[in-house]
């Protein structure tokens, strides 16, 4: 056994990150289902470092020193448990396997604990940054034992993204925290996304932009504080022209959005954790509505799909898109920050919320220069009750208030559809309300269910006999 590390599942994601492993100097037994991937990995690119090229699961076991650090890189769900069930006999007890795949952070908690009687260290790992990423320096989330991080710290600092001297991975917390993290990064990217797409859809149908244009409006609100990877790639995406019809490209693309779980999930828990995620969770509803193009065909039939018209000033509504989409995705990381806080306390995984942006400053899809603002903000103040209220975001939000607001009336007005905008906006409006019309919801509740209410103005449970003589009861 010569190999300090090995890495099964070689599609696009494995194959580059076992390329940025065996780059950085460590040797690396690679091995894959169909044994082709393997063979082609290694002619192509088997001069960039030390691979052991291994046919069999048993042959790739063999190849790696023990205790040994084993990672998966294969489709999260029925897969990754096939892969696991595969391995397990052939390990020696204190050997640690990763699952760098999007798993759902419930099968991490029951992987662990499964592996954990065989006295196996199993570590869910969140990977980000795509394929580019994954070869080139990802942002690294790994859970699991401290002991595990310890020992795989070395491998993982060195392939991860630096930012200022950084690595962009660190050890998120014990158990799932890490695939919790980047389930919840994966919610923020669909935010962001979605943002980025109504930001994208105003700027055509009420700023009368062509895709072109759009794409020279995002190139400079990259040089801004909106500088992120997301907004550099739409530059690209809107310039593209497709080859065959000479039409832009995103003329050309169904306009169906697809999802594979991680946005859904992220919502999922949120539910449970009773974390108002309203961004994410239009992002990731505005997907299924793109997808349901019967309803859809339907609808348009029906009502017909003509926009009502306004004038506005080119200049000035892209200055308002701007500053709208701004405090909207200021909107999005606080939620997602809130719901990593609450997920956090729930399991007493000790998350800092200041490492996390810390390590998505680089290497993630998400990565933006606005990250370090939110590590300042928590450096600031741990206990930051929502990233809203740090001093430099509120002002920021404020200086961007009227343009969001307009932009999302104008948006009602016209007809286009702004659902991340509309909700990070009453979001806003609703946290920052001194009273809200939930004193009326359990008045409801109390006089059709005697659900009891409690009173401003004094402690203790009431219910009032509506069927009666109106008289409160103090039932606590
Ligand atoms: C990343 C991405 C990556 C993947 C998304 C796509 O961080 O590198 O998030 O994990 O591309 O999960 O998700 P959807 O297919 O659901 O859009």
């Amino acid at each position: 056994a010569r190999a300090t590390i090995g890495l099964t599942g070689l599609a696009v994601m494995g194959r580059n990150l076992a390329r940025n492993i065996a780059r950085q100097g460590h040797t690396i037994a690679v091995h894959n289902r169909t044994t082709e991937k393997m063979t082609s990995l290694v002619e192509q690119f088997g001069d960039e470092g030390d691979f052991v090229p291994t046919e069999t699961l048993e042959e790739f076991v063999a190849a790696i020193e023990r205790p040994r650090a084993i990672v998966i890189m294969v489709k999260a769900g029925a897969p990754t448990d096939a892969v696991i069930d595969e391995l397990v006999p052939l390990l020696d007890p204190d050997d640690i396997v990763v699952d760098a795949g999007n798993a759902h952070y419930d099968d991490t908690v029951r992987r662990e604990a499964a592996l954990a009687e065989k006295d196996l260290h199993f570590v869910g790992m969140g990977v980000s940054g795509g394929e580019e990423g994954a070869l080139n320096g990802p942002s690294i989330m790994p859970g699991g034992s401290e002991h595990a991080w310890e020992r795989l710290r070395p491998v993982l600092t060195s392939i991860a993204a630096e930012v200022d001297g950084t690595p962009c991975t660190t050890h998120v917390g014990p158990g799932a925290a890490g695939h919790f993290v980047k389930m919840v990064h994966n919610g923020i990217e669909y935010a962001d996304m979605q943002l980025i797409a109504e930001s994208y859809d105003l700027l055509r149908t009420v700023g009368g932009l062509e895709p072109a244009e759009i794409s020279q409006v995002f190139r400079e609100w990259n040089d801004g504080d909106l500088e992120s990877f997301l907004i550099d790639i739409t530059a690209d995406v809107l310039a593209h022209t497709d080859g065959d019809t000479g039409a832009p490209f995103v003329d050309v693309v169904r306009d169906a959005a697809e999802q594979k779980g991680t946005g859904r999930w992220t919502v999922q828990s949120a539910l449970d954790l009773g974390v108002p995620v309203t961004g994410i969770a239009e992002a990731t509803f505005a997907r299924s509505i793109s997808g349901h193009t019967e309803q859809r065909a339907a609808a348009a039939q029906t009502f017909g799909s003509d926009l009502a018209r306004v004038e506005v000033d080119r200049d000035t509504f892209v200055d308002q898109v701007r500053a709208a989409l701004y405090a909207s995705k200021v909107v999005a990381y606080a939620q997602g920050f809130d719901q990593i806080k609450a997920g956090s306390e729930e399991n007493d995984w000790d998350v800092d919320l200041g490492d996390m942006a810390t390590i998505w400053r680089g290497g993630c899809i998400i990565r933006a220069q606005f990250l370090n603002r939110i590590v300042d903000a928590y450096a600031e103040r741990a206990d930051l009750p929502s990233l809203l209220v740090d001093p430099y975001f509120a002002d920021a939000v404020r200086d961007g208030l009227e343009a969001w607001r307009e932009v999302v009336a104008t948006a009602a007005r016209v007809g286009v559809p702004t659902p991340a905008f509309a909700s990070s906006l009453a979001y806003f409006d609703a946290l920052r309300r001194d009273r809200l019309p939930a004193a009326l919801i359990q008045g409801l509740r109390d006089n059709f269910g005697a659900h009891t209410y409690g009173r401003t103005d004094r402690e203790g449970t009431f219910h009032t006999l509506w069927a009666g003589d109106l008289s409160e009861e103090d039932q606590s």
